[in-house]
């Protein structure tokens, strides 16, 4: 697929307000395990595929540098009307940046398989949900190895996937991505450990919209491998 359908198909959810993956409230998998992620005081988290996240703004209180990417304009201009943050801009040659005046929030508009990897630096932290299932199965080897490359020596990657069995009307996105194929992915650099599995009930309006019976979301830590 091409940069402009992977963006297109995003876009026109955005203006239709096809949302539904949004939280109103910062993920539980962040409460429980943010200890986990974040283990000193000032990190420099980043958060791929971020759409209007109510997350940037938890990292945010919390002291940390956070750094999201997002493809879509409308997204960022409603987490920061959402949020009544403030925000400046920046024009770039690789995309457009929105940052808070105290540079401790900087959201980049643009295609994260296009960043300028030197411009975005390395991460303490990574939070990935809605992320890595959000990409094309076609996309998905230069999504980690663009990830990879922006990690910090001692990093701590927390990720949030769902495992289910699609089927002829529902494959995502979210897409099936069981630990096993993380370890696939991250095995080489990456060491994981499995921190929470959540089912969602099989009467969730969503499953049965999917016709899908089981979906579970598994809550993974990954860090450097030794
Ligand atoms: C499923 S949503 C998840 C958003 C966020 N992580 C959350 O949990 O609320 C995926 C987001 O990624 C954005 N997106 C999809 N492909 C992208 C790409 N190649 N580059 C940047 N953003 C992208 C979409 O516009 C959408 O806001």
């Amino acid at each position: 697929m091409g940069k402009e359908d992977r963006i297109n198909v995003w876009s026109e959810r955005w203006e239709q307000g096809k949302t539904t993956w949004h939280e109103h409230d910062v993920s539980y998998a962040l409460k429980n395990h943010g200890k986990l992620l974040l283990t000193g005081p000032r990190h420099r988290v980043f958060v791929p595929l971020c759409g209007k996240s109510v997350d940037l703004k938890w990292f945010y209180d919390g002291g940390h540098i956070v750094v999201g990417v997002e493809a879509v304009e409308q997204a960022i201009l409603e987490f920061f009307t959402e949020q009544k943050m403030s925000y400046v801009t920046e024009t770039l040659t690789w995309g457009k940046l929105f940052k808070t005046e105290d540079n401790h929030l900087l959201l980049y508009c643009c295609d994260l398989l296009n960043v300028d990897i030197k411009a975005l630096g390395k991460f303490d932290a990574v939070w990935d949900r809605g992320s890595l299932v959000a990409v094309n199965e076609d996309d998905r080897e230069s999504y980690v190895k663009l990830l990879k490359s922006l990690l910090a020596p001692d990093f701590h990657y927390l990720l949030n996937v769902n495992v289910y069995t699609p089927n002829e009307y529902f494959s995502g996105p979210p897409r099936n991505v069981p630990p096993e194929l993380v370890e696939c992915l991250y095995g080489d650099s990456c060491q994981m450990e499995h921190l929470e599995t959540v089912t969602r009930s099989k009467d969730d309006p969503k499953l049965v919209k999917w016709g899908i019976k089981h979906m579970g979301e598994v809550t993974l830590l990954l860090t450097p491998r030794n």
